[in-house]
């Protein structure tokens, strides 16, 4: 495993420093692997990154190069600049697939979405604002890290298979308005904020259809 930071390695694991970016510790890295996952993620440069792992296990005669992207990082349009402060991780994201499919070696790779706690701390932090801007229809799917963890063992020992399903959790989950105009008591609504670290579940909390552009949580 290549990480930029030295650190205890866990069991069978054998760890070893070195940076995507800067290209340092790569070759170590990949050397004798036959399959190499690539599992960093960041907002920015991830292309050049993608690229510099890609052109290590091409040289090194890796068999199989396998990517974790984003649900929707092919339909999040990131034009603008403000596009790029708010989604410029699903283009960084996008890009990176691109490098992997034009590698010229066999490749896999799977979309997941957001993990159960990436999906948490941005609800905790977010429960912590008295109001919240919601784009209509917004809905989340997230899923166990673990599970996509396993997913990728699986893909990796497998056949290269290009981009495979996309894998989220069992659950959709919807931002309920909360406070008197969605009918909601206060009651309703300070349970509702113990609950942000639950998620807001469909069946638990019928929020009546959004006619507005943006949905509005109140949380007080
Ligand atoms: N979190 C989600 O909800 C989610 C959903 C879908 C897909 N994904 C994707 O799944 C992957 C893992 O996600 P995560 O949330 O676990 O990410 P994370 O906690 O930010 O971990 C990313 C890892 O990338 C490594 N990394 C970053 N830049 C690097 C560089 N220049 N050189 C070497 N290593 C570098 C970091 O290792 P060191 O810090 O040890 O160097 C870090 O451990 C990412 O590709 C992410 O885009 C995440």
């Amino acid at each position: 495993m290549l990480s930029r930071r030295s650190r205890e390695a866990g069991e069978g694991i054998e760890l070893l420093t070195g940076d995507l970016a800067t290209r340092e510790g790569i070759e170590a890295a990949v050397a004798g692997a036959e399959i190499v996952v690539h599992c960093a993620g960041s907002t920015k440069g991830d292309e050049e990154k993608a690229l510099n792992l890609v052109r290590a296990a091409s040289a090194a005669g890796a068999r199989h190069l396998v990517f974790i992207s984003v649900v929707g990082a092919d339909r999040i349009p990131v034009v603008s600049g403000v596009d790029r402060a708010m989604f410029g991780y699903f283009a960084a994201k996008l890009g990176a697939e691109r490098v992997v499919a034009d590698s010229g070696q066999p490749w896999t790779t799977l979309r997941a979405t957001q993990f159960h706690d990436l999906s948490l701390m941005t609800a905790r932090q977010m429960a912590r604002l008295p109001v919240i801007p919601v784009p209509s229809g917004f809905r989340f799917q997230p899923v166990d890290a673990g599970e996509v963890a396993a997913r990728l063992v699986e893909l990796a020992l497998g056949t290269p298979a290009g981009l495979v399903p996309d894998m989220a959790g069992p659950r959709v989950y919807v931002p309920v308005r909360t406070g008197h105009d969605s009918g909601i008591t206060d009651a309703a609504a300070r349970r509702h904020k113990h609950h942000m670290g639950a998620y807001l579940d469909e069946g638990a909390w019928t929020p009546w259809p959004f006619a507005l552009r943006y949905g509005v949580i109140e949380i007080r």
